[in-house]
């Protein structure tokens, strides 16, 4: 299962106003175009927002900008998407995050977060880099009472599946995942050669090819 494919099962994306938050590589913004959407890319990294420029194709709006500040006008989105990223957003200003969406949601428009688990293959090699327990854990728990008596999202549904990563070697898994971050990178120079070992043993080799698994859930709302 892929987060797109998902999304389409709960969502028709076709001619929507769609923002992709915290869209990193963009992978998931190109995908959001190619179902039809009309896609804003929204990146806090200048560095990232960069690539997305350059790579993405024009049809596709790049912003740099932040969930707890979002640079999109007031009711203008029929969706917001999450892929991996809300447990990113410093836990103080989350609260905060979760306003700017009822901002620019329009009325009935949907809020879909994936949020990966602590466990997985993936985890256990990540948290050698960098330890996420806590700020996954507390992503979880905010999703899972975001729907309270009163309250302004109305949850849809909630679908576990496990996100699968192809990662033929070390080397791509090391520019994918630790090197584009300067913190991972400081310590995984401290650590190589374990972090190697655990990658080569929680690597899955199958006729297809070598993957990392992610087990994750995603929570999808609609603004009451
Ligand atoms: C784990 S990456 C996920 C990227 C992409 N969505 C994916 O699934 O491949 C998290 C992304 O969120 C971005 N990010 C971190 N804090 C953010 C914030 N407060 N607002 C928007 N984006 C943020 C990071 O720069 C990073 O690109």
């Amino acid at each position: 299962m892929g987060h797109i494919e998902h999304l389409q099962s709960v969502f028709d994306l076709k001619k929507k106003a769609v923002a992709d938050i915290g869209a990193g590589t963009g992978a998931f913004s190109l995908q959001l175009l190619e179902c039809g959407a009309r896609v804003s890319a929204v990146e806090i990294d200048p560095e990232k927002v960069a690539r997305l420029m350059s790579k993405l194709p024009p049809e596709i709006r790049v912003l740099q900008g932040r969930a707890e500040a979002l640079p999109l006008a007031d009711r203008s989105q029929d969706l917001l998407c999450f892929f991996f990223s809300f447990h990113h957003v410093p836990m103080q200003v989350q609260d905060l995050a979760l306003e700017e969406n009822l901002r620019v949601l329009k009325p009935e428009g949907r809020l879909h977060v994936v949020e990966p688990f602590p466990y997985g293959s993936m985890f256990d090699v990540v948290r050698m880099v960098e330890d996420e327990t806590e700020v996954r854990t507390n992503s979880h728990a905010i999703m899972e009472r975001l729907d309270q008596a009163g309250g302004a999202f109305e949850a849809v549904g909630k679908t576990e599946y496990t996100l699968s990563r192809p990662y033929p070697d070390f080397e791509t898994f090391l520019k994918q995942v630790v090197l584009v971050d300067p913190a991972r990178s400081r310590v995984f120079e401290e650590n190589r050669s374990a972090i190697e070992k655990r990658f080569e043993e929680a690597l899955d080799r199958t006729p297809e090819g070598c993957f990392l698994h992610q087990p994750c859930a995603a929570y999808h709302f609609r603004k009451r």
